[in-house]
């Protein structure tokens, strides 16, 4: 019987494992630096690798911005994000561009959060992860780690 008590401590660490999200330790130094500048650094296990492959595609023209990078960090970057990326099947369509903040995974782990907040001032947007998920930078998403008062429970 001794199998059952480890089994319950994976049981219970499972739930969690939705809400830590840090990059991976060989995470290239390129990534941080250019796609880390404008916004958070997202985990690429927030867009599926067909994704990242038409983000990756379309940086001079990205969503208003010029993020173009040489060729060996955008190569180095790419590589990177697609070995990472979530699942497709369970991320949903994140619209093309392609949108985190579309995707229905993210649509659904933040059905409780009302619209307006998504254009509050302390927000501006709802790519901008760090202004409510405190440890956004470390890959921390717990719901019991939210900056703005009104969206704690
Ligand atoms: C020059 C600034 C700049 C750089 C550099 C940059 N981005 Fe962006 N990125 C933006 C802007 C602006 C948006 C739109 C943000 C918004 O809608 O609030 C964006 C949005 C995104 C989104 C969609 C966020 C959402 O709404 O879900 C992804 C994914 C993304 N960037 C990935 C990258 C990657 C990968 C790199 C590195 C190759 C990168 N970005 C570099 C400016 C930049
Ligand atoms: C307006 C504030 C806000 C912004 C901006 C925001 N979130 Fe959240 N997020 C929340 C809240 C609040 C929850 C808790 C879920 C709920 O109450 O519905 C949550 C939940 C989550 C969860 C689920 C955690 C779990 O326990 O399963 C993930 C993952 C997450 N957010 C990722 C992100 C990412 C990635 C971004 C940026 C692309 C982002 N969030 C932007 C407020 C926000």
């Amino acid at each position: 019987m001794k199998f059952l008590i480890p089994l319950a401590f994976l049981a219970m660490a499972l739930p969690a494992l939705a809400d830590r999200m840090p990059l991976p330790a060989n995470t290239p130094a390129s990534f941080k630096a250019e796609c880390g500048s404008c916004h958070l650094a997202y985990p690429p296990a927030l867009l599926a690798a067909k994704d990242w492959k038409s983000t990756m595609a379309g940086l001079s023209d990205h969503f208003g911005s010029d993020a173009a990078v040489d060729a060996k960090s955008g190569q180095e970057i790419a590589a990177f994000l697609e070995r990472n990326a979530g699942n497709a099947a369970k991320l949903g369509n994140a619209g093309s561009p392609p949108r985190i903040t579309l995707s229905a995974r993210f649509v659904r782990k933040h059905d409780e959060v009302p619209a307006k907040f998504w254009r509050d001032p302390r927000i501006k947007s709802a790519a901008n992860c760090e202004a409510c998920h405190r440890d956004a930078t470390k890959g921390g998403f717990s719901e019991r780690d939210i900056i703005i008062p009104e969206l704690r429970h």
